[in-house]
C-alpha cells in the first residue's frame, strides 16, 4: 500500500473571511478521507523561509469554520522579490524545508501575489496546488474569489446606513471602497447600497460629469446622494485616499456639503457570508482530491456552478478585471446610475 501522504498548507497576502473555512476544508478532507498528514505552515511563504510549522491536527479544525481570520497566520512575503531584511536565497529556503519536512504537496491559499509565486514554485520543482482568496475578487482564471461575498455583505450594510444620515443632512455622502486595481466591490457594493454615482479604477471619469450629475439631483429635488469609490481609482497625488480627493473635488465643484467615509478593513474583517464558507470548503476538498491524484501544479477555481481547476502558470501576474461593458453598468446606467462619464 502506497505511504499516505504529507502535505503543507499556507495562506498568505491580506487576510479575508472565509480562510478558516478552506483551511478546514483542505484539513478535514487531508485527514479523514484520505488519512494524510497535514503541516500547517505559519504566517505565509514566511514560515517555509524562517522554518514556523506546526503539525495541525484534527481536533485543531473543529469550531474555526466560522472565525474570520486565519488560525495559520498570514504575510504578505514575496520570496523571489530581492529584500534587504533576509540576505538569504529565499526561494531556496523554501525547497529546503520542503524536503526536509517530506511534503508531497504545498496547498497555498492566497490571492494574485501568492498565485505567481506558487506558479514559481512549481519552476523550482515543488508539487503545489493554488486556492483563490481575496476581498478585490480580482485573481484570474475564477468567476470568484472567497472572502468577496463576505466584503460585500459589509460595504453594502455600510452604504445602507450612509442613506438615513445623508438625508438628514442633505449632504453628499462619498464611501471609499476596497478592491486594489479592481473595482469589483464598489461596483456591487455600489448597486446593492443603492449608489448614485459610482467610481471604478476600469473607467475613466470625469469630475465635471460627476458634479453636473449631483447638481442635477439636487435642483430634481433629490436632498442627498451617495457616491462610491474604488480605492483604486485614477488620482493626481499618491498619498491622498480616493475619498477625500473625490470628495474635496465635489465640494469644491457642487458648493454641496459633502464628507467621506473611508470603510477599510473592516472589510476584511469577522465571519465569513455562508456563502463564502461553502466556497471555501468546495475549494478546500476539491484541492485535496487533485493532491490524492497527485494532479499538481495547478489552481482551483469556480466557473458558473462548478469547481475546476487551471495551470498555474497559465494565471500567472494577470489581473481580473471589470471589462467597461460589464452587463452591471450597462444595466446600471439605464436606471440613471452616474459611472463618471457621458455614454
Ligand atoms: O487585497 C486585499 C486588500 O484588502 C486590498 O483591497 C487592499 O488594497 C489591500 O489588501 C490592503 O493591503 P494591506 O493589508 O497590505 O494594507
Amino acid at each position: 500500500m502506497a505511504k499516505p501522504k504529507k502535505i503543507g498548507i499556507l495562506t498568505a497576502g491580506g487576510d479575508c473571511p472565509g480562510l478558516n473555512a478552506a483551511i478546514r476544508g483542505v484539513g478535514k478532507t487531508a485527514i479523514v478521507k484520505y488519512g494524510m498528514e497535514v503541516i500547517g505552515i505559519s504566517s505565509g511563504f514566511l514560515g517555509l523561509i524562517d522554518k514556523h510549522y506546526f503539525s495541525l491536527e484534527e481536533h485543531m479544525l473543529s469550531g474555526i469554520l466560522t472565525d474570520g481570520g486565519t488560525i495559520l497566520g498570514t504575510s504578505r512575503e514575496k520570496p523571489f522579490k530581492k529584500s534587504k531584511r533576509h540576505n538569504i536565497d529565499k526561494p531556496g529556503r523554501i525547497v529546503e524545508t520542503y524536503n526536509e519536512l517530506g511534503l508531497d504537496c504545498l496547498v497555498c491559499i492566497g490571492g494574485n501575489g501568492t498565485q505567481k509565486t506558487a506558479a514559481k514554485l512549481v519552476n523550482e520543482g515543488l508539487n503545489i496546488i493554488g486556492i483563490p482568496k481575496t476581498i478585490d475578487n480580482d485573481v484570474w482564471g475564477t468567476d470568484q474569489t472567497f472572502g468577496f461575498d463576505s466584503a460585500l455583505w459589509i460595504a453594502t450594510e455600510s452604504i445602507d446606513r450612509l442613506h438615513s444620515t445623508a438625508n438628514s443632512h442633505k449632504r453628499i455622502m462619498v464611501i471609499e471602497i476596497m478592491g486594489h486595481h479592481a473595482g469589483w466591490l464598489a461596483l456591487y457594493s455600489g448597486i446593492a447600497g443603492g449608489g448614485d454615482v459610482i467610481l471604478l479604477p476600469e473607467l475613466d471619469y470625469d469630475m465635471d460629469v460627476v458634479n453636473d450629475y449631483l447638481l442635477t439631483r439636487a435642483r430634481n429635488k433629490k436632498p442627498y446622494s451617495i457616491v462610491v469609490v474604488a480605492e483604486g481609482i485614477a488620482k493626481p497625488h499618491k498619498d491622498q485616499s480616493a475619498a477625500s480627493f473625490i470628495a474635496n473635488r465635489i465640494e469644491e465643484g457642487t458648493g454641496i456639503e459633502t464628507r467621506k467615509t473611508i470603510l477599510g478593513y473592516i472589510q476584511r474583517g469577522g465571519s465569513p457570508s455562508p456563502m463564502d464558507r461553502i466556497l471555501a470548503t468546495r475549494f478546500g476538498a476539491y484541492a485535496v482530491d487533485m493532491i490524492a491524484q497527485e494532479d499538481y501544479g495547478k489552481m482551483v477555481i469556480k466557473k458558473g456552478e462548478k469547481i475546476k481547476d487551471i495551470l498555474l502558470s497559465d494565471v500567472g501576474s494577470k489581473l481580473r478585471l471589470v471589462p467597461e461593458d460589464h452587463k452591471l453598468i450597462k444595466k446600471a446606467v439605464g436606471l440613471d446610475i452616474c459611472f463618471g462619464n457621458r455614454y
